[in-house]
């Protein structure tokens, strides 16, 4: 076994203040599917996560982390850089331009992606098939970007048009100004002769062998089922409302004045999204425990017929926001 030693990025720390190591620690574990969350260790007083391993291949997933800098074999006293292979299929900035409020910190929404796909049985397959995404509750599209970037086919579905709207003029504007091929339209859904929303459709090639798509509808969360009609996801991936900076759309605020849509916008939307995935495949939901309990939130998605991912690494990813908000992430899987 030889002893590796993964720098991360400081920006890691703006996002978590001191949890960073923990969480990333428990990302990484996941990455590489170890048991527990890697170790900390301090040499020359800069903190890294430390990582035994036999083969340096098993190390490959390190580049998918959400704050992986960078890597080094360690040898008696020695730090030896070892290069470390990015997924990335686009500029950071497909992620990093669009700053409005609500917005989904980047670096947490990779992470919530990397621990949700990873928890699928397809994923220590040797030759995984590229995953395909929905967000469900798509704001203005961080998920998306960062799937995309990934390299991952992705869908979503917001209520607020104006999102909706902003995420589509981004994006044709991001593409035609980085002159990526690509296509993309926005059409009316109808049905009846009724004007129901908005889709959009996006396919977008980086690379000449590389061809990714994207479809985005406007609509409500609960009726995602009817808008994908057969269309199956290996995952579904969205941070909730927090019922508290930008509320949601849900009925409903408990006796001591805290926003619990979430919780009714969760106890409703869980069994529709249960049945878009497809066997095997994962839910991850990122959401704020003060408005409902991780084990509330867990008996929601076991009786949506969905098994719960919760041992080892994945119980280390809660972590405190701010004084409102307490952020966990429930990853669950659909039975084979
Ligand atoms: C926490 S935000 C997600 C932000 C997104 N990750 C981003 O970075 O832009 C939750 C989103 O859920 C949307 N939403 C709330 N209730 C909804 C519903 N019933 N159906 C669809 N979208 C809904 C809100 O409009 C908001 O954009």
């Amino acid at each position: 076994m030889t002893e590796y030693v993964i720098l991360l990025a400081p920006s890691a720390n703006r996002v978590y203040a001191d949890q960073a190591a923990r969480l990333v620690g428990a990302e990484l574990a996941i990455l590489l599917h170890q048991d527990a969350a890697l170790d900390r260790v301090t040499l020359a007083g800069v903190e890294y996560l430390a990582v035994r391993v036999a083969d340096p291949a098993e190390l490959a997933p390190l580049g998918f982390g959400s704050a992986t800098l960078a890597l080094y074999r360690k040898d008696d006293d020695h730090l030896l850089p070892v290069r470390l292979d990015r997924p990335d299929e686009f500029d950071d900035d497909l992620v990093t331009i669009p700053k409005y409020s609500g917005k989904t910190n980047e670096q947490f929404t990779r992470l919530l992606i990397n621990v949700t796909l990873a928890a699928r049985p397809a994923a220590r397959a040797d030759r995984p098939r590229r995953p395909s995404i929905l967000d469900p509750l798509c704001g203005r599209g961080t998920t998306l970007s960062t799937g995309l970037t990934l390299g991952y086919d992705v869908n979503g579905v917001e209520l607020d048009p104006a999102a909706f709207e902003a995420y589509a003029a981004f994006l044709r504007t991001y593409l035609r100004r980085k002159r990526i091929k690509h296509t993309l339209t926005v059409n009316p859904v109808r049905r009846d002769g009724r004007h129901l929303g908005s889709r959009l459709e996006a396919t977008i090639a980086p690379r000449p062998d590389r061809q990714f798509k994207i479809t985005v509808f406007t609509g409500d969360t609960r009726q995602s089922a009817a808008l994908y009609g057969q269309r199956r996801f290996d995952a579904v991936i969205t941070d909730a409302p927090y019922g508290v900076a930008h509320g949601s759309h849900g009925a409903g605020r408990k006796a001591s004045g805290r926003d619990r849509s979430a919780a009714n916008l969760l106890a409703e939307a869980v069994p529709v999204w249960a049945e878009q995935l497809r066997p095997g495949g994962a839910l991850g939901v990122a959401w704020n425990t003060y408005g409902l309990s991780r084990t509330d939130f867990a008996s929601i998605a076991t009786r949506a017929g969905l098994i719960m991912v919760d041992g080892g690494p994945y119980a280390e990813l809660g972590h405190r926001v701010d004084s409102s908000i307490n952020r966990d992430i429930l990853v669950a899987i659909k039975p084979q």
